[in-house]
This record gives structure tokens, sequence and C-alpha cells, in this order.
């Protein structure tokens, strides 16, 4: 049942490419326009959302952090997005015209469909991202994405997370489409990207035999520090998350910016620290900025383990580890710079011994607040 892999982890890592095609079947039409006819609100619903709060737990909740900046760019409706067991306790502003986009790989989880019981009793929208077909989330739901992943069996999320991040890149074009403002004309470009995007995870997905071997170098580390900028620091939380999850180290993911104003006074001889590169083709040289980040922690002693894009060859003499990973547009980028994570921290905890398909204290769907 595991295909040959030794976890359902691995053999769901696998399987991404398809979970994404699967995701977006149907959903693309012939003329690059997107079909998302599941989607019940009117036209006019979708044309009077004025903000949007996307909310959720744990990875989906990282999912929910990407979107933000995807959706704010295509449609300039102001996001926000916020961890499901905070955002009823502190009297969100909310009303008919608030969309409040809830994800969940379960469905079932008790935080989210709380959160998502008092959006509604706000009379806020509230549209479902969801990968078990017929569970609570999405029946209480006004209207409901499905992400088409699959089963996923083992505890740690992989194959649902990256399907939940091309469903809110469908959401948000979607929404763009219909109140046809200034991304409008890019929508047919976008949607031929989001069609690349299986094939560049099967890319990726080629070159994991040496994260693998990384990982067995990295199972005696104390701590590990993830850093990321732009949609790289959801990816950098997500990298963090996953290896406390399964390996059960210590890990923080920061946004490589902050690094100066406080986390770099932890960084010490051997710390392993994991970057996620921003594309060279980002906006307002973050890339640059990144790369003097990984100089700046290497100088203080970090084993530094490089995420970055194919042909940027700006990192090369600060890597100690280099992971590439193929060209995508930027704000796609998390789909392929999340895979070697997810391996990285599947293999740490398989060297140490521990159950990744099971990790200790942990449950797959969550159904207590
Ligand atoms: C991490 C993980 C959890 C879930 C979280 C939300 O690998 O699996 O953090 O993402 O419990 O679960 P869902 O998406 O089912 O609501």
């Amino acid at each position: 049942e595991k295909g040959g892999y030794d976890w359902f982890m691995l053999k769901e890592i696998a399987e991404q490419p398809q979970a994404i095609a699967d995701t977006l079947l149907g959903r693309l039409g012939e003329s690059g326009e997107l079909v998302l006819d599941e989607v019940r609100l009117s036209d006019q619903e979708l044309r009077d959302i004025d903000k949007i709060f996307v909310v959720s737990c744990g990875t989906s909740y990282h999912a929910g952090l990407i979107a933000k900046y995807a959706i704010e760019h295509w449609t300039r409706i102001p996001v926000e997005v916020e961890v499901a067991s905070e955002f009823r306790y502190r009297d969100p502003v909310l009303d008919r015209s608030t969309l409040v986009i809830v994800i969940s790989q379960s469905g079932e989880t008790m935080d989210t469909l709380m959160a998502l019981r008092h959006a509604k009793d706000q009379r806020a929208r509230v549209l479902a991202i969801c990968n078990a077909n017929g569970s609570t989330i999405p029946r209480e739901s006004d209207a409901v994405l499905y992400t088409h992943a699959g089963p996923e069996i083992a505890v740690a999320s992989t194959k649902a997370f990256l399907s939940q991040i091309v469903a809110c890149y469908l959401v948000g074009l979607f929404l763009a489409q219909v109140r046809g403002i200034k991304y409008e004309d890019e929508v047919a470009a976008i949607v031929e990207d989001l069609r690349r995007l299986p094939e560049a995870v099967a890319q990726v997905l080629t070159g994991m035999d040496e994260v693998r071997a990384l990982g067995r170098s990295l199972a005696d580390a104390g701590t590990i520090l993830f850093l990321g900028r732009h949609v790289g620091f959801p990816v950098a939380l997500e990298g963090a998350l996953k290896l406390k999850e399964l390996a059960y180290i210590h890990a923080e993911g920061f946004a490589a910016g902050e690094l100066k104003h406080g986390p770099i006074a932890v960084v010490d001889e051997g710390t392993p620290v994991v970057v996620i590169v921003p594309s060279p083709r980002s906006r307002e040289s973050v890339h640059g900025k990144v790369v003097s980040n990984i100089q700046e922690v290497r100088a203080r002693g970090a084993r530094t383990i490089v995420i970055a894009e194919e042909g940027d060859e700006a990192v090369l003499p600060y890597a100690d580890h280099l992971i590439r990973v193929p060209r995508t547009p930027t704000l796609m980028a998390p789909v392929v710079t999340t895979v070697p994570l997810q391996v990285l921290a599947c293999e740490i905890a398989d060297t140490r011994g521990y159950d990744v398909d099971q990790p200790r204290n942990l449950a797959k769907s969550v159904t207590v607040e």
C-alpha cells in the first residue's frame, strides 16, 4: 500500500505532481480563462468583496500566508491571514462584503470549523478550500473548492499543502477575472504558468537523493533555522514546522529581513541555516538582500543550506550545500521550494529512528479546540 516507499509521507511527496495536476483539472479553460463553477457565489457577490480573511491551522495556515501575496497582487483586495484558534476570539471586523477563505485538508479541524461558524454568524461569505469530500467544513460553507490531492495518510501534510497553494492561486485569479481589474490581461499567461507546475515539481523530485544524504548528515543538529523572504517566508515557517513535528528538533522560521533584529544572535559555530532564496528576477532587490543574509550567517559560523533557482550564480560562494529548483514565476516558487524541505524533515526523522508517518503527540485530524 506504500507503493514501494518506506513511508506514506515519501509516497505522498512523490504524488505531488499528480495532486497539483488533478487540482487544476477542468478548472483552466482552453483560452486561458478560469472555470470555477463550484464557487457558487454570484459575480455580483464576488465584485462586492472588499476584504478577505484566510483562516486555517498549521500547514494549512502556511498555505494561507502564501495566498495573501498572490491574491493581493492579482486582485488588489486586502487580505488578512490568521490562525483559526485566534480569529474568533478577537472580534474580527466582518460583514456581507467580507470573504472568509477557510483552508483545511481534513475538513474536520475544530478550530477552523468554529472560526467558520463565527464568520457566518457575522454574515460574511465563506469559501472552503478542502481536500476531504463531504466533510463538515465544506458542508457548512457557502462555497467550496476541493483540492484533489487524494487521501493523505501520513500525519504530516505534503501533497495537500501544495494543492492548497495551487487552489489559492485559482481563487485569486478567478477573482481577478470576475472583477476585471489590473491583472486581468495577465490571467491567460499566468494560467500557462500554472499548467507547468506539475512538471516543475517532478523535476525537483529527481534531485531528492542528494537532499536525503544531506538530511542524514543533519540528524544530530540541536536546532535548525530557516530563513525566507516574500513568499519564501511562509516556506521557511513550513520547513521549520515539518522538522519539529517529525524529527522533534527545535526549529524556527524567520523572515530573512528580521535576522538583524534579533535572531542572528542564536547563530553559532556549525548551526545549520536553511535559506530559501527568492528568484533573482524578484522586485526591489530582495534577492540581493537574502544573498547578504547568507553571507552574514556564514560569517558567524553557520552551515548554510541554500535553496536557489537554477542559474542563480550569486549564491555559489556562500552555500555549503546547494539545492537547485527550477525557474518558476516569483509567486509560484513555494510550490517547488517546499519539496526539498519536506524530504529533509522526513529523512532526518527516519535517521533518528522515528515513525515518520505517526509522529508522537499528533493526530491527522484535530477535532478538539
Ligand atoms: C502539519 C499538519 C497540521 C495540519 C493542521 C490543519 O503537517 O498536518 O499542521 O496542517 O492540523 O489541518 P487541516 O488542514 O486538516 O485543517
